[in-house]
């Protein structure tokens, strides 16, 4: 059977490894999983509402999330008919690439940085333009020179995923300036609880510029993330274009639920806030020890450079129960990802290493 041509150029994303997965493989009974940026609480203050919603199941879910989406307009203070939902914010770059792109478009990337963007902008046939970061960080000058006629979308993931660095609100409001109006803008926020005080307002900017979404998560600081559950700000033009093409019944009835519940609920962001930065700086003493160097992140995670190949390292981690993210897929190989988890967890992490360190000078 003949399939498109485009999908024997892509590899298909090798996500973190799953829990369930290294159980079976392994036989073993105790497993952290410090690889998908994901935290490590339960968020069971949305326990009673999810049980509560489920009597309803046998029926499809409102395919306008009508209840979320107000509740996040209002705390956002942005109109209701600017925001969609997506299952997960990963969906919202496959309907933003389904929307715009046409055949003979480019698509402007950083590289490294989040593979979703090249991967599906792949598979709807555009020209992916890939610009090196500088100092693990976005080259927003760099990325401009790109720029031609043909450019339709340029992603942006803003704090990057795999490095943790951020663009600042000058940086941002600087490049804005200088991108031509019919270029879309894909400022990807799945960080954005996680930033420090002077991340930029990009919401701010959609009052000025029709070429922006701005897209954000469950997954991350609010801990639905096997919820799927993400959004995207932008303008009611964009919006209703991104309606059209969706499936009708992408975000199920208990995302959509938990989702409201969890904009309800500050007290948990902020603990897992709070909590994140303190083990961060954990992290970043414990390998001042080590003479590890790693780079400072505005995220749930840390990335190292163990300046020498880490397939060895991970396979070890994960021999003792321990998945972390080795970053070969993104070119790092000589780079792990580590995401924050419990203190404990985050203990074990640091004494897996020093064994693993220690090993290797015996
Ligand atoms: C930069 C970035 N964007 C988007 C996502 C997707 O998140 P989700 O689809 O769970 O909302 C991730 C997940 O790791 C990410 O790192």
């Amino acid at each position: 059977m003949k399939y498109r041509k485009e999908l024997d150029k892509i590899n298909a994303y090798k996500p973190g490894k799953p829990i369930e997965e290294l159980k079976r493989e392994k036989k073993l009974t105790k497993i952290h999983k410090l690889a998908s940026n994901e935290i490590p609480f339960k968020p069971t203050y949305i326990y009673k509402a999810v049980n509560k919603e489920l009597k309803n199941i046998n029926r499809y879910p409102e395919s306008s999330c009508f209840y979320l989406k107000n509740k996040l307009a209002k705390k956002l203070k942005v109109k209701t008919n600017s925001i969609v939902f997506g299952n997960g914010s990963d969906e919202i770059i496959t309907l933003v690439l389904r929307t715009f792109i046409e055949a003979g478009d480019e698509v402007i990337v950083a590289s490294p940085s989040f593979l979703i963007y090249e991967i599906q902008a792949r598979i709807f046939g555009a020209k992916v333009v890939e610009v090196p970061l500088k100092k693990y960080a976005y080259h927003l000058n760099g990325i401009r020179k790109k720029i031609t006629k043909k450019t339709k979308i340029i992603f942006i993931a803003n704090p990057d995923n795999p490095t943790g660095t951020y663009l600042d609100q000058n940086q941002i409001n600087n490049f804005v300036e200088k991108v031509p109006k019919n270029v879309l803008l894909f400022f990807d926020e799945a960080y954005f609880e996680f930033a420090p005080n002077d991340f930029p307002k990009t919401v701010k900017l959609l009052k000025k510029r029709k070429n922006i979404i701005v897209t954000r998560t469950f997954s991350k600081a609010y801990g639905l993330a096997g919820l799927r559950i993400g959004y995207g700000i932008t303008n009611k033009k964009i919006a209703d274009l991104i309606n059209k093409v969706k499936e009708p019944f992408n975000i199920n009835r208990i995302a959509q639920v938990a989702a409201r519940v969890a904009l309800e609920n500050k007290s948990f962001v902020r603990k897992v806030i709070n909590f994140t930065n303190k083990e961060k700086r954990y992290f970043y003493n414990q390998f001042d020890q080590l003479g590890i160097s790693y780079i400072n992140s505005a995220t749930n995670f840390i990335t190292v450079n163990f300046k020498k190949n880490t397939k060895k390292l991970y396979r070890y981690m994960l021999g003792q129960g321990m998945i972390i993210r080795e970053l070969s897929g993104w070119g790092l190989t000589n780079h792990f990802r580590v995401t924050i988890g419990t203190h404990l967890q985050n203990q074990k992490f640091i004494k897996l290493l020093k064994d693993y360190i220690g090993r290797k000078k015996k």
